[in-house]
C-alpha cells in the first residue's frame, strides 16, 4: 500500500476537513482493524492541522477509558468514565470543546502546555467505542468548525471498522 497526504490548505477550515475526510477515506480503505485504523488515523490529523500539540483516542474497555493509538507526548492511560474532558464527553456522549482547558472543572492535564481541547465521542450502534482527543497550545484554537469537521472526520474512522474488506467482498 502507498499513501501520500496531500499538503491541505489550512486557511478554510471546511475545506480543511473535507479534504481530510477524504484522504482518511481512501487511508482506511480495505482495513478494518481498529489499531491499525486509530493509528493511521492519528497519524494523518497530527500532520495535517496545524497548532496541535496531542492527537489521540481513549478507547472504552467496558469500566473505563484506556489511551490508544496517538501522536504526541506520553497520556496518561486511564480515565474515569465522567473526568475530565474525555471523560465527560464519554458520559455525555456529546462532543466537548473547551475554549480554556483551566476554565473546564476536572480538566486531565497530560502536557501542561495544553490550552484548548476539543474531545468527541465515539458511538457506534449506540455503543460507547471510545472518544477522540485533540489537544492545542493555543487557547480558543477549536471553534464550530472543527467541532463539526472533527465529528465528520470520526464517522469516516468508525465506517472504516464496519466495511466489508474486499477480500470477504469477492468471496
Ligand atoms: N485533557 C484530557 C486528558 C487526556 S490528554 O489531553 C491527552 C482530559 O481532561 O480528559
Amino acid at each position: 500500500m502507498s499513501f501520500e497526504a496531500k499538503p491541505i490548505d489550512a486557511s478554510d477550515k471546511p475545506s480543511l476537513y473535507a479534504e481530510l475526510a477524504q484522504q482518511a477515506r481512501g487511508l482506511l480503505h480495505g482495513e478494518r482493524d481498529r489499531i491499525a485504523n486509530a493509528a493511521n488515523f492519528a497519524a494523518l490529523v497530527w500532520h495535517a492541522l496545524p497548532a496541535i500539540n496531542w492527537c489521540g483516542f481513549y478507547f472504552f474497555d467496558g469500566h473505563e477509558l484506556v489511551v490508544g493509538p496517538f501522536q504526541g507526548k506520553p497520556a496518561c492511560v486511564r480515565i474515569a468514565l465522567g473526568r475530565g474532558v474525555c471523560g465527560t464527553a464519554a458520559a455525555t456522549r456529546e462532543t466537548q470543546l473547551v475554549m480554556d482547558v483551566d476554565d473546564f472543572p476536572g480538566h486531565i492535564a497530560c502536557d501542561a502546555a495544553s490550552r484548548s481541547e476539543i474531545v468527541v465521542p465515539l458511538v457506534s450502534d449506540g455503543r460507547l467505542l471510545g472518544v477522540w482527543d485533540v489537544d492545542s497550545p493555543e487557547p480558543g484554537r477549536f471553534d464550530e468548525a472543527d467541532r463539526l469537521g472533527m465529528q465528520a472526520l470520526c464517522e469516516v474512522f468508525l465506517h472504516s471498522l464496519a466495511q466489508v474488506p474486499d477480500t470477504e467482498a469477492a468471496a
